[in-house]
């Protein structure tokens, strides 16, 4: 009788036990931290993107922890990689949702894998905040056209990044003969292309030739020869710095001195490992930041990162740090672990004090903020201009 009772007893005990642990994970948290996913291209085609998206949001929770955490908590950084790819960036979006139970989920740079783990995101009901994510079907459902209700991000978006370049070309550099080469294998590539014809042939250029590529080519000569042919004053290329190096790199062995034109996607160090320093003169990008800008809160954010990581941050560190901060943020004003009100909390974001600019998200769920034009000297990156919105 004694041992049966005692039996019993520790049935009841080890099932509360497992009941509350349960319940603790499901909020995403145990007692004292708080699950938060960051979801990123960690390895395969745009590793460097993803990892120093990564590197920023660590540092931005590191240096939250170090004050105490959120809600009294410490953040506890769940990292998921993609691998570069749409399907298994759902896949971890998934696995982050119902496995780690996170609270919400920050990461993803690249479009056509923030579209796919957004899907999950809205259907698991997980606050996702993208980084470098600026395809406008990110946030808002292609085919209902309505805003996707816990996905945001915390970047500008294509149109105004399109629009930018296609000003710079004409004003700036008061060329209006254009050629496009783009990356059919990614949504953000297409999206760019777009915006910018658009605007650049509403401002009296005219684009001579639009041809396509795919990720992972290696050979860009035979376009590359139908291009030259045309004589374009100036070449357009939205698409990640692997192709993009190599294009660059081939394009001026073969003689083509015009100016070379591209989009966020080219920032990355491994740009001129690939495109040499030489070949990448005569071409520029616009970016989300620079590390010139002169801001105090710019300045200490270089230096800190210089200090943990040893080198500059690149954009998609400031971007991955800026996000990582406003979800946080997030968290403090929703005073809850609720998933429903983190979503609310972001969605009401109001000149948030981020370090790429003051970030309200709007009513489709994007940053508006401002650009940096960037032009490639010797190997370096020059800081040229600041559009506004
Ligand atoms: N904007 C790019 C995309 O949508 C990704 C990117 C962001 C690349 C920031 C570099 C820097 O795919």
């Amino acid at each position: 009788m004694k041992n049966k009772n005692l039996v019993l007893i520790t049935l009841l005990v080890l099932t509360m036990l497992t009941g509350s642990l349960l319940a603790g994970c499901g909020k995403g948290a145990d007692s004292n931290s708080i699950k938060i996913g960051l979801l990123n291209e960690m390895t395969g085609g745009n590793a460097t993107f993803g990892t120093s998206a990564a590197n920023g949001a660590k540092m931005a929770f590191k240096e939250i922890n170090a004050k105490g955490g959120v809600l009294g908590k410490q953040i506890l950084a769940v990292i998921a990689d993609n691998k570069s790819e749409p399907s298994e960036s759902a896949n971890a979006m998934t696995k982050l949702a119902t496995q780690d139970n996170v609270v919400a989920v920050t990461g993803v740079f690249a479009s056509s894998n923030a579209i796919a783990a957004s899907s999950v995101a809205e259907a698991t009901k997980t606050p996702f905040l993208a980084v470098g994510a600026t395809n406008p079907k990110v946030t808002v459902d292609e085919k209902t056209k309505k805003v996707k209700d816990y996905t945001f991000r915390v970047c500008f978006i294509d149109p105004f990044q399109g629009t930018v370049g296609a000003n710079f070309v004409l004003n700036t550099l008061k060329l209006k003969k254009a050629a496009i080469m783009v990356d059919n294998s990614s949504d953000y590539s297409k999206g760019l292309a777009a915006f910018f014809k658009e605007s650049f042939t509403k401002g009296g250029g005219s684009i001579l030739s639009e041809e396509a590529y795919l990720q992972k080519d290696q050979d860009f000569k035979a376009v590359l020869t139908k291009l030259k042919s045309l004589n374009p004053e100036v070449i357009y290329v939205p698409g990640y710095y692997e192709e993009v190096g190599k294009i660059v790199k081939q394009a001026r062995e073969m003689g083509i001195v015009a100016p070379i034109i591209g989009g966020d996607g080219w920032d990355s160090p491994k740009l001129v490992e690939l495109g040499s320093a030489p070949a990448l003169n005569n071409t520029f990008f616009t970016n989300h930041y620079s590390v010139d800008d002169n801001s105090p809160a710019s300045k200490a954010f270089v230096e800190a990162y210089k200090k943990e990581y040893g080198q500059n941050p690149d954009a998609l560190a400031v971007l991955g740090y800026d996000a990582a901060k406003l979800l946080i943020d997030a968290i403090q004003r929703a005073n809850s672990l609720d998933k429903g009100k983190i979503q609310a909390a972001l969605a009401s974001t109001k000149a948030y004090p981020a370090i790429t600019g003051a970030t309200t998200l709007n009513a489709s769920h994007d940053a508006v903020k401002s650009a940096v034009i960037i032009e490639m000297k010797d190997g370096k990156q020059i800081y040229k201009a600041t559009v506004k919105p």
